[in-house]
C-alpha cells in the first residue's frame, strides 16, 4: 500500500512503490485525463506535476512521491493554468488533443517561472512534449498569448 496526495486528495493505492506514477493515476485512482504516449520519457504525454515541477509521470515510481503533492491536468488550478486553458480554448490549439493535458502541465511549468517567455524559453521548455499533430506552432502561440493576458 502507498499513499499518495493526488490533486489534493490522499489516496491509499494498493500499489508496489515501484509502480510507475501514471500507472497508479490512471489504473487506481481514475484520472485519465494523463495520457500513456511513449512510456520510456521520450514524448511528454504523461507530464503531471511533483510539488509544483514538470516530472514524467511514467518513468516516476508511485514511491517516489509519498509525502509530495502531485496535481494532473484535473487537478490543475491557478491565473496561469486557467489562462493556458482559456487560451488553448480560444486558439483552438488541440488537435487529436492527446498529447494537451501534457502540454497544458508544461506549459503552466514554463508560465509559472516565466512571465515573459521569448520563443527560444518556450521551445527549450516545451521540447520534452511531442505533438504527432505538430500544433507546435499553435503552442508557441498560446503561451505567447496566455503571457499577455497574465500581464493585463
Ligand atoms: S508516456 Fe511518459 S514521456 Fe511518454
Ligand atoms: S494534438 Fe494530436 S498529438 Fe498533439
Amino acid at each position: 500500500m502507498v499513499i499518495a496526495t493526488i490533486n489534493g486528495v490522499d489516496h491509499t493505492v494498493d500499489a508496489d512503490p515501484d509502480m510507475p506514477l501514471l500507472w497508479a493515476i490512471r489504473d487506481l485512482v481514475g484520472l485519465t485525463g494523463t495520457k500513456f504516449g511513449c512510456g520510456v520519457a521520450q514524448c511528454g504525454a504523461c507530464t503531471v506535476h511533483v510539488d509544483g515541477m514538470p516530472v514524467r509521470s511514467c518513468q516516476t515510481a508511485i514511491g517516489d512521491v509519498v509525502g509530495k503533492s502531485v496535481t494532473t491536468v484535473e487537478g490543475i488550478k491557478g491565473r496561469v493554468a486557467e489562462t493556458l486553458q482559456a487560451v488553448w480554448a480560444d486558439l483552438d490549439v488541440p488537435q487529436c488533443g492527446y498529447c494537451q493535458s501534457g502540454q497544458i502541465m508544461a506549459a503552466t511549468a514554463l508560465l509559472t517561472t516565466n512571465r515573459k517567455p521569448s520563443d527560444d524559453d518556450i521551445d527549450a521548455a516545451m521540447a520534452g512534449n511531442l505533438c504527432r499533430c505538430a500544433t507546435y506552432q499553435r503552442i508557441r502561440a498560446g503561451v505567447h498569448e496566455a503571457a499577455k493576458r497574465l500581464e493585463a
